[in-house]
């Protein structure tokens, strides 16, 4: 017996595109449960996975993909502050916000350190929070975190809201904590929203990219019945593409892939025909292992290359602040100054090919694209948008292609 049935029953249950995490995944995965259990052949193991919900959720564990950090992606929770900022003044009503998937608690409670540091009150915010993975919910419950949830440069958010617990470890505060609530749901299922639930913003990042597209536009059907009608949808930076082509508009919230539905939206985002996903049954006892991470420690670096490119850095950490706030030329030019002055590099042409983008100048973005991969074959995020270019102009195979060059470079640094 191949990985493929079990490639089949990963994708029912819960939506994963084999290929989006990389050739060879589940296969480990699979071997991984066989010696755990001790089965001996996969036969057998296929029998066990059908017949024990327990291990249905193994399974699922073994190939989620876990990975975030607190203010990933920092452009949409400056914008998703700034666009409820009228509401929090009128102080009329809670804002309502939803998570999904909230993989180790990182993203959720970022939206609470957002909102609080914007001034919102713990009373007036309701953020609810899904994952399909229990060990995930399981940190996220514990709400401790190590040098692998902290990345970027600014870093003040953590002495207003944690406490160092010593060997690189941080309690997040009980204040940001009751402000989030953690629930398991598989997105694919239909039922797990209540009716009622209208979000004033939702927040699905780094969730469409393992599924295939057929499960996309189910799960942005699922999204559009969880999100008000004015409401804001926010995704990761490499599904933007999607959203466009189902029916939703930018909001105009540069680098935020921050998306509203638009008023004459298209029969996908409605709630599409009654299917659902294998129930899962529950479980009867949760296993509550955190997923051990490795710390990341940069390799120890000479000082004086580490202020050079600490500078080439922040130059480029500007240009991406001008282009947050809209200014695209001057950004332009930033990055054209930086090509000029330290010589092209991925990063600075990643950054001019999503400006080129976001000024509609496809051409020039798929340019600045593939000049990135020239240099860094292995650049997922400029693989991912170019995927996204060339879907828009009609390339199916040119973007199938790059997505694959994506998931087996996603595999193996998974
Ligand atoms: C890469 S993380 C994204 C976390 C966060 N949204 C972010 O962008 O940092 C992907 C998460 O999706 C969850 N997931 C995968 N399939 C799911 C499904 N069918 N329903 C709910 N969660 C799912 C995984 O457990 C994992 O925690």
């Amino acid at each position: 017996m191949d990985a493929s049935a079990f490639e089949r029953w990963l994708k029912t249950t819960m939506g994963l595109d084999a290929s989006s995490v990389g050739p060879g995944v589940v296969a480990r995965a699979v071997a991984g449960r066989l010696r755990a259990t001790g089965l001996g052949d996969a036969g057998a193991y296929w029998r066990r996975l059908l017949a024990q919900p327990l291990e249905q959720q193994e399974l699922i564990e073994a190939v989620v993909v876990p990975e975030t950090w607190f203010f990933r992606g920092v452009e949409a929770f400056d914008a998703l502050a700034r666009a409820f900022a009228p509401l929090r003044a009128d102080g009329s009503r809670t804002l309502r916000l939803l998570s999904l998937p909230c993989s180790t608690g990182e993203e959720p409670y970022t939206l609470a350190m957002a909102l609080l540091d914007a001034g919102w009150t713990p009373e007036r915010l309701r953020i609810d929070a899904y994952d399909i993975s229990e060990r995930a919910l399981a940190k996220a419950t514990h709400a401790v975190y190590g040098a692998n949830s902290f990345r970027g440069r600014e870093l003040a958010y953590r002495d207003r809201h944690f406490r160092a617990l010593g060997h690189g470890r941080w309690q997040l505060s009980a204040q940001v904590r009751q402000c989030v609530r953690l629930h398991r749901a598989n997105v694919l299922d239909l039922d797990f929203l209540p009716a009622q639930a209208t979000y004033d913003a939702v927040f699905c990042r780094n969730l469409l990219i393992y599924f295939d597209p057929d499960t996309q536009v189910r799960t942005v059907g699922v999204l559009a019945r969880a999100l008000a009608e004015d409401g804001l949808l926010f995704v990761g930076a490499a599904e933007t593409g999607l959203l466009l082509s189902l029916g939703y508009a930018s909001a105009q919230m540069p680098m935020a892939a921050a998306f509203r539905r638009q008023r004459s939206a298209p029969p996908a985002l409605a709630v599409p025909e009654p299917w659902r996903a294998p129930a899962l049954a529950p479980l009867r006892a949760p296993p509550a292992r955190p997923i051990a991470r490795p710390a990341v420690r940069p390799a120890p670096t000479p000082v004086a290359a580490a202020a050079a490119t600490a500078t080439i850095a922040a130059t480029l950490e500007q240009a991406r602040r001008l282009a947050d706030h809209g200014a695209f030329e001057q950004a332009a030019e930033i990055c054209q100054a930086h090509l000029r002055a330290h010589g092209p590099s991925a990063e600075a042409l990643y950054l001019s090919g999503l400006i080129h983008g976001a000024t509609g100048e496809d051409a020039r973005a798929e340019d600045a694209f593939r000049k990135a991969l020239y240099l860094q074959p292995d650049h997922t995020e400029s693989l991912m948008h170019l995927a996204l270019l060339l879907d828009a102009k009609g390339d199916a195979a040119g973007a199938r292609l790059m997505r694959q060059r994506a998931s087996r470079h996603r595999g193996r640094s998974a």
